[in-house]
């Protein structure tokens, strides 16, 4: 069961800062803000923050290690422990297959923003039906998504320590420099509205670290945990393999527990800056009720909350999507090298031949997704009370349903069928110390599978 080798990370730090480009990503800056708005502010800080460092600890211990001890992918990981549970193997490929079909139009997208501000045409982006327009149109969301793709399967074909690992290495630093100094800036910003109103980044600053008790009952207070629980492991992109493949990557002095320490601390950082940056600007400029989530919080509310800075908004508006379009390819990259290795290990193929297939399937697959929004457009009311068009559907089946079903059954898998001592050896190799081992037993055995469950019914519609 030992690793056979296929190329890796060169040490830690290209682990911890590539495993982290996977989990930072847009659903740290669209997402993470607009939940930590709509429940209570510092509350759903303070959940939030508990549960990574037990249940997302749990998730992202168990993908790492699955990973590394096994030396192989999601696809074969499974199966090669106990034979009877490759079909979660299957599952679990399932997903980021899936989520290739989709992340590359958002990262295209992404991408169009950025070109916007770059020739200072923001002022463009903050008109009404602008994000509309675009995403409707037959030829552009095409031609930036497959500029996306093309830098990502780039990186993807140069290989994991020349390609993943340095890519990773060059990004992540400028990220979170962009990201704390747009935080700084976004406290320093006031403005006075038509009504003689003047509001200022601080009090914006207050409304998302205080924690708002107020009407809290037993059921609110569920819905937050709720929505911290699922933001979390979205967020820390677990259960989808990607952890697995990148976990196999990793050598064996490597030391699993701080790793995984420092991926924690990366993810929910930059999270919480991004509260720090999005909260107070939109605040200032148009109040929380301003607040949305997914696209249109980025595409359609900080275009405007850009503009109504003024000439600084450009370079505000630069920053910003440079920063996004790192996140967004860090993660795209991810998703794409483990559909790679799954079928280089499938089919015997080269790192270089896969890279090009994937990325044409890829190209092919987010095409149709580019229709969605006019050829192919159709509302479709989801389980979930949502109305989805293509993309929405593609996020549905891959995050509400297949996600925590799969986490569901690798915590059964783990915590009854292979045991957790069996993830306690490898994370114990060469000595390390597994500090919250105890808690992770219980985790893994009892916790992390009921509250997998409630979350599963909920997506499924069962709970409303
Ligand atoms: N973890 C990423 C985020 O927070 C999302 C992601 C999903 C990354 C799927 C890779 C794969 O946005």
């Amino acid at each position: 069961m030992e690793t056979k080798k296929k190329g890796g990370f060169t040490g830690q730090l290209g682990f911890v800062l590539s495993a982290a480009g996977s989990a930072v990503g847009v659903g740290n800056i669209w997402r993470f803000p607009y939940l930590a708005a709509q429940d209570g502010g510092g509350l759903f800080l303070l959940v939030y923050l508990v549960l990574v460092l037990t249940f997302g600890f749990t998730l992202l211990a168990t993908d790492i290690a699955l990973g590394r001890r096994t030396g192989k992918n999601a696809l074969n990981a499974f199966g090669a422990i106990r034979p009877g549970w490759s079909f979660l193997g299957k599952m679990t490929f399932l997903v980021p297959a899936i989520i290739m079909t989709y992340y590359s139009v958002i990262g295209g997208w992404i991408v169009k923003y950025m070109v916007i501000y770059l020739t200072g045409r923001g002022k463009d982006a903050a008109q009404d039906g602008y994000f509309t327009g675009f995403i409707t149109s037959k030829a552009a969301p095409v031609v930036f998504m497959l500029l996306f793709l093309a830098v990502t399967s780039f990186v993807v074909y140069s290989g994991v320590e020349k390609g993943i690992e340095r890519f990773s290495k060059l990004v992540m630093p400028g990220l979170i420099f962009l990201i704390i100094a747009i935080a700084v800036f976004s406290l320093t910003l006031r403005h006075t509205d038509a009504s003689g109103v003047e509001r200022t980044g601080l009090e914006g600053l207050a409304v998302y670290l205080i924690p708002d008790v107020s009407g809290l009952t037993a059921s609110r207070f569920l819905k937050i945990l709720l929505d911290a629980m699922s933001q979390l492991f979205f967020s820390l992109s677990v259960s989808m393999g990607i952890m697995i493949t990148y976990g196999s990557y990793v050598k064996k002095d490597v030391d699993l527990n701080r790793s995984i320490s420092q991926i924690e601390l990366f993810d929910t950082g930059v999270a919480l800056l991004a509260g720090m940056m999005i909260i107070p600007a939109v605040y200032v400029f148009s109040g929380v009720e301003g607040m949305a989530s997914g696209p249109s919080l980025m595409f359609i509310s900080l275009p405007k909350v850009f503009d109504a800075m003024g000439p600084i908004g450009t370079i505000a508006g630069i920053a910003f999507f440079v920063m996004v379009a790192f996140a967004a390819l860090t993660s795209c990259v991810s998703i794409m090298e483990t559909l790679v290795a799954n079928c280089m290990e499938l089919f015997h193929t080269s790192r270089k031949k896969m890279s090009l297939i994937i990325g044409v399937l890829s190209a092919a697959a987010a095409v149709l997704i580019c229709l969605g929004y006019n050829v192919l457009y159709f509302e479709l009311p989801l389980p979930n009370g949502q109305t989805a068009q293509l993309l929405d559907l593609m996020d549905y089946i891959s995050n509400s349903f297949l996600l925590p079903l799969i986490c569901m059954l690798t915590c059964i898998f783990v915590g009854w069928v292979i045991k957790p001592e069996w993830i306690a050896e490898e994370m114990e190799t060469g000595g390390c110390v597994f500090r919250r081992k105890k808690l992770y037993r219980i985790m893994i055995r009892y916790i992390a599978p009921v509250i997998m469950a409630v979350i599963f019914l909920q997506s499924a519609g069962c709970l409303r």
